[in-house]
């Protein structure tokens, strides 16, 4: 290839395709999906927009959306990352202020920063006051839940140079990248990437004595950390038995092994627990936060350890061993301040408690109900889950079973679509769909999803009958595509 021309690096004469205004008077729907096809995860795009799920959608309220057909539906999708929904009019008035009033630097990378200082003693409180010892711990902040992750595995490295080993739990979901995968014993997402670097064993979740067993066998000296979900989301909000979170804490404190909470998923309410971990008698060494912490608004990771473990990474001269340039930005970490402030204000971790033992109750009904579609259901307050029965039989189809799972699910997404419910995929679990409204979805709403997923039960009482609503053309198009 030959070096670029000065004539060529003159963008302002380069007819860029899209502009900024166009996108915000409205690019026409076929020319977002087509775009999005070409040139970006193109695939994920194709089969959702196959299953006439792909969007774009329009929110109408920070609990509503339109899909691309003017279909109303009720917004329980988001990852769990949406604590109170779309664009929260709250929020975005305190941005608009932030964004007219503040004189602070965007990224404060070589300074002191009040919005970063705020949030910092802010979680240290929070996190204080459920578990006393963590009053002098330290924040370091990233951008995503892996990027937590990440800092996380720095301070377990750094604190225990002599011990290789990593123990996590089966079904396990700590994120995509390098180092955060390699605690997601997923086949589909670590296969390819094999070696990673370091010693992960992983443990059945739940099984207090196959982890004891298994500390044990390898030897508590050579073990640095435990690495646990309180309750698993992405494996498709699996409850551990209430022995187990006590049982873990008293394994690790009798073996002097640190852990790691992982309450990306769980933490700020979304569990009806500030933190489930510490509900549920596990006192963590060290708590990472990201989905609901910025308020969905702006990308926030926050790693929360104790001080001795921060010394050992970042102490004196190493303080540039690990860092991260958006990092502890001040838009993110000024709405990060002000989302907290929101979910104490509005009550909203009780909420998420009383809520969820409200949806749960409705949950449990239909599946009584619809046994057939519905093999179990289970939340831990606002995070709710579906099981569906298998589709058919693998054999009749000749298929795997993961494959038919994931088909399960996709088409469970799109009735439920049609239905007017917008939920979740589950990504270590593919026969569950999760549904995690908004924790200040007004109740009227919230019952409005309930009605709307028994009317999903009774038109779909066996699993197959999702299938009679795709379009014939549609099936092996679906078919491929998955098995490839
Ligand atoms: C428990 C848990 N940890 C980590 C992650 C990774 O977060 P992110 O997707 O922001 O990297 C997730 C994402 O779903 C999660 O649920």
């Amino acid at each position: 290839m030959n070096p670029v021309t000065d004539s060529q690096e003159q963008t302002e004469q380069l007819n860029l395709p899209v502009s900024s205004r166009e996108v915000l008077s409205g690019l026409p729907d076929g020319k977002v999906q087509q775009l999005e096809i070409q040139h970006g995860n193109g695939d994920l795009i194709r089969i959702l927009t196959a299953l006439g799920i792909g969007g774009p959608f329009r929110s109408t309220s920070p609990w509503e959306l339109q899909d691309e057909q003017g279909r109303h539906l009720i917004h329980a999708g988001g990852y769990a990352a949406l604590p109170f929904g779309e664009a929260y009019p709250k929020l975005v008035a305190f941005v608009r202020e932030y964004l007219e009033n503040g004189a602070t630097l965007g990224f404060a990378q070589q300074s002191a920063s009040a919005w970063r200082a705020a949030l910092e003693a802010n979680l240290v409180a929070l996190v204080s006051h459920f578990a006393p010892s963590h009053t002098d711990s330290q924040v370091f902040f990233s951008n995503s839940g892996a990027g937590a992750i990440e800092a996380a595995l720095k301070f377990v490295r750094a604190a225990r140079p002599g011990s290789p080993v990593i123990l996590n739990f089966g079904g396990a979901y700590h994120g995509k990248t390098f180092g955060a995968l390699s605690l997601t014993p997923n086949e589909e997402y670590q296969g390819p990437f094999r070696p990673f670097h370091g010693d992960v064993r992983t443990v059945p979740f739940g099984d207090l004595l196959a982890l004891e067993q298994e500390i044990r066998s390898i030897g508590p000296e050579k073990i640095a950390a435990i690495f646990i979900e309180p309750i698993q989301g992405e494996a498709g909000v699996r409850l551990p038995p209430p022995e187990f979170l006590p049982g873990v804490y008293e394994l690790a404190q009798k073996h002097d092994i640190l852990l790691i909470a992982d309450e990306i998923q769980t933490g700020l309410g979304r569990s009806g627990h500030w933190f489930a971990s510490i509900a549920g008698g596990l006192e963590p060494d060290i708590i990472t936060l990201a989905k609901p912490l910025s308020g969905g608004l702006v990308p926030i990771g926050a790693t929360i350890a104790r001080k001795e473990l921060v010394t050992k990474l970042l102490g004196g001269m190493s303080s540039k061993r690990h860092s991260s340039t958006f990092g502890g930005g001040s838009l993110a970490t000024a709405v990060a301040l002000r989302s907290l402030e929101i979910i104490q204000e509005e009550g909203l971790v009780e909420r998420s408690r009383r809520l969820g033992r409200k949806g749960l109750h409705r949950l449990r009904k239909a599946q009584a109900r619809h046994p057939r579609l519905l093999k179990d259901v289970r939340a831990s307050g606002m995070l709710f889950a579906l099981e569906l029965q298998g589709i058919v039989p693998p054999k009749a189809m000749n298929i795997q079973q993961e494959t038919l799972a994931t088909m399960g699910s996709a088409l469970a997404l799109r009735t439920l679509h049609k239905q007017g419910v917008h939920g979740c995929y589950s990504l270590n679990s593919a026969g569950v769909v999760r549904l995690t409204p908004a924790l200040n979805i007004p109740e009227p709403l919230f019952d409005e999803l309930f009605d709307r997923i028994d009317r999903f039960a009774q038109q779909n009482p066996q699993p197959w009958r999702m299938l009679t609503s795709l379009p014939t053309t549609r099936l092996p198009k679906l078919l491929r595509t998955l098995r490839s």
